[in-house]
């Protein structure tokens, strides 16, 4: 018997039958970066002013961009061609860290194409001292999670039993027992809450190889805090999916990031909140109206991609789905 967090873990990652070595991009789920390339420019444009608040803190010192979970580098090419175009990568240190091998070494050569260096990581662990910003899109909603379940009075974890089935024990640590008291107010009978313990880890972990400079988080999420549910979803061919448990390897499972958990470990590893924005308003303050603006024609081609400009925004398609994080390490 396994933990649903270690059934997660094989079922989106196991080489051979895991579902991110073999995805398809766009085939179960789009991300934004996949959906337009807008969403990479606004980005990109905003990295660039986080970064130039770097190099004014920290004048002379070298930066870095750091993009983590950034699959077969769709958004990092739409970041560094939007950072050349606008004048903003000269000298910066590129880094990229992907658990991925076969993305890793696909972005790493995408990379290399446009003729822009990169050092290619699998793992946050490896990343030396840096100064600049981290960025990511998706990252911490494709991590494996615990899942808690509610059976009448008490809350308990999930375990796959050699069956796939879903057996309910006592919480497997004392974080996660903690974890059941906090959501337990909240919790309706048979309702599912998943507990990322590997999200604030991997953002501590992050903190800590950050001299100076910013973390921005994109994500599929909000602040959830412990104390609101957060059941996990199964996505295959763009639909959700009731359960989690059948056909490992073949849909996508994925848990909604919770931005209250990613502040509070940020604070304790030295970073500030700067602002917590929906991607929606996130992409209006950067200027996405010049891309609608650009689309305008009266073609297929345009209508297309202003449908897929408006999906980033519509409160009903990402807009207000996704968040965006920024914190600042404190010098
Ligand atoms: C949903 S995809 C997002 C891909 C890309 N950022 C985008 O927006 O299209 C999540 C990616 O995060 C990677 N990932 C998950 N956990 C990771 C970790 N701990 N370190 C590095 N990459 C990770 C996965 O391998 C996958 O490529």
């Amino acid at each position: 018997m396994r933990t649903f967090r270690d059934f997660m873990e094989s079922a989106l990652y196991d080489p051979k039958r895991g579902f991110y070595p073999a995805r398809t991009k766009t085939a179960d789920f789009y991300t934004a970066p996949e959906l337009h390339p807008a969403f990479g420019a606004v980005l990109a444009d905003r990295l660039a002013s986080l970064l130039e608040r770097v190099r004014a803190d920290r004048p002379g010192e070298g930066l870095t961009l750091v993009e983590a979970g950034g699959g077969d580098g769709t958004l990092a090419a739409q970041v560094v061609r939007r950072l050349r175009e606008t004048g903003n990568s000269d000298g910066l240190r590129l880094i990229l860290i992907e658990r991925s091998r076969r993305d890793l070494t696909a972005a790493a050569r995408t990379l290399t194409a446009f003729g822009v260096p990169v050092e290619a990581l699998t793992s946050v662990e490896r990343l030396p001292r840096v100064t600049g910003v981290i960025y990511s899109n998706e990252l911490f909603d494709a991590m494996p999670a615990h899942l808690l379940r509610r059976r009448g009075e008490r809350v308990l974890e999930a375990f796959v039993n050699g069956d796939g089935r879903e057996v309910l024990g006592e919480p497997s640590s004392p974080q996660l027992a903690a974890a059941a008291a906090a959501v337990a107010p909240a919790l309706a009978d048979g309702q599912a809450h998943a507990v990322c313990l590997e999200a604030p880890r991997w953002l501590t972990l992050a903190a800590e190889r950050l001299s100076a400079g910013f973390v921005l988080t994109a994500d599929y999420g909000k602040r959830f805090g412990g104390r609101t549910p957060n059941p996990p979803r199964a996505y295959r061919r763009h639909r959700l999916e009731e359960d989690l448990l059948s056909d490992p390897g073949e849909k996508d499972l994925t848990v909604p990031a919770d931005f209250e958990t990613l502040m509070a470990a940020g604070a304790r590893a030295g970073l500030e909140t700067q602002s917590y924005q929906s991607l929606s308003r996130f992409l209006v303050e950067g200027g996405v109206e010049s891309w609608l603006a650009a689309a305008a024609g009266d073609n297929a081609a345009s209508f297309k991609e202003r449908a897929q400009i408006k999906t980033l925004l519509h409160p009903e398609g990402m807009g207000e789905a996704f968040k965006v994080l920024i914190q600042r390490k404190l010098p």
